[in-house]
């Protein structure tokens, strides 16, 4: 996909004041306090592709980085809180850390317990490898972040799909690569032999990727990246809010026979969130006519 965005708007983040805040803050003691803050948030469809109610749930933007990011600890206390919402699935949305992975075995351990539980599927976001985090002191591939997810056996989705079982349904979970990363191709993503039977959740960390995706077949899109704005001031708005289309900024959205799901996420850069909380997203897929 070589539709892009400005390289400069997408540079912002790290550059300049960004990366001050970065150095300078007290960050560790703000993290201490993140896991109490976040909250589940609870999305009810209706499909006709389901014959029994599945129930998902979708991780996003966890940023562990001992310094800048949230601690294991907090990586602890939001895998804990996904497991206590017992889904079928776990799906994780991108942006495993800010920069560097310094601890990946520990990470790796920590993130585990997911994929102990039930399936988990993950994509990858622009802070985990590629050409965004090349330019902005991560990854220029996704080599280390894929090592920690097939440590902590989550099923690494890239361009491509898979068909799981859930429960009395057959599920297709599309994952694709990241917009900002440069390797963003819907096309091999999708099985072209595919039928769209199945009730149908494409991953993609990026909504601003949902115009490049409207031609193709799925039910349920689940994204991240924006973690909401992170910040949200009265009368301004979320002026750090990394998307060309602030419509889809943070929330969940029905456009028309099929939804969109956008989510804060439990991390973000220097952890400063105002008006914004943390939040991991439990859907429950209910057949249609039964609520
Ligand atoms: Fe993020």
């Amino acid at each position: 996909m070589k539709k892009g965005v400005d390289p400069k708007f997408k540079d912002r983040l790290m550059s300049g004041s960004a990366r001050l805040i970065y150095e300078l803050l007290p960050i560790g003691s703000l993290c201490a306090r993140l896991a109490a803050k976040i909250r589940v948030t609870r999305v009810e469809i209706q499909s006709s592709k389901v014959k029994t109610p599945i129930k998902l749930v979708q991780l996003t933007d966890l940023h562990y980085e001992p310094k800048a990011g949230i601690s294991l600890q907090d990586i602890d206390a939001v895998v804990s809180l996904a497991l206590a919402q017992n889904p079928d699935i776990f799906l994780l949305t991108g942006d495993y850390i800010i920069h560097k992975c310094r601890q990946s075995d520990e990470y790796a351990a920590a993130l585990k317990p997911l994929a102990q539980a039930k399936p988990a599927f993950g994509i990858f976001g622009n802070h985990d490898g590629g050409r965004w985090a090349s330019r902005c002191h991560g990854y220029p591939n996704l080599d280390v972040m894929s090592k920690v997810l097939a440590d902590a056996g989550i099923h690494r989705l890239y361009n491509n799909n898979a068909l799981t079982r859930l429960r009395d349904n057959s599920v297709r979970i599309v994952g694709l690569s990241d917009l900002w990363a440069g390797d963003f191709h819907p096309e091999a993503a999708f099985d072209t032999t595919h039928q769209h039977e199945e009730f149908t959740v494409l991953l993609s960390h990026n909504p601003d990727t949902l115009p490049y995706l409207m031609d193709y077949p799925w039910d349920l899109m689940l994204s991240g990246h924006t973690h909401g704005g992170q910040v949200v001031l009265p009368g301004i708005g979320a002026p750090w809010t990394p998307v060309k289309n602030m419509e889809h900024r943070r929330g969940f959205f029905n456009l028309g026979d099929r939804y969109l799901n956008v989510a804060t996420g439990t991390g973000g850069l220097f952890q400063l969130r105002i008006n914004c909380p943390p939040e991991i997203t439990v859907f429950n897929i209910q057949p249609a006519g039964t609520v």
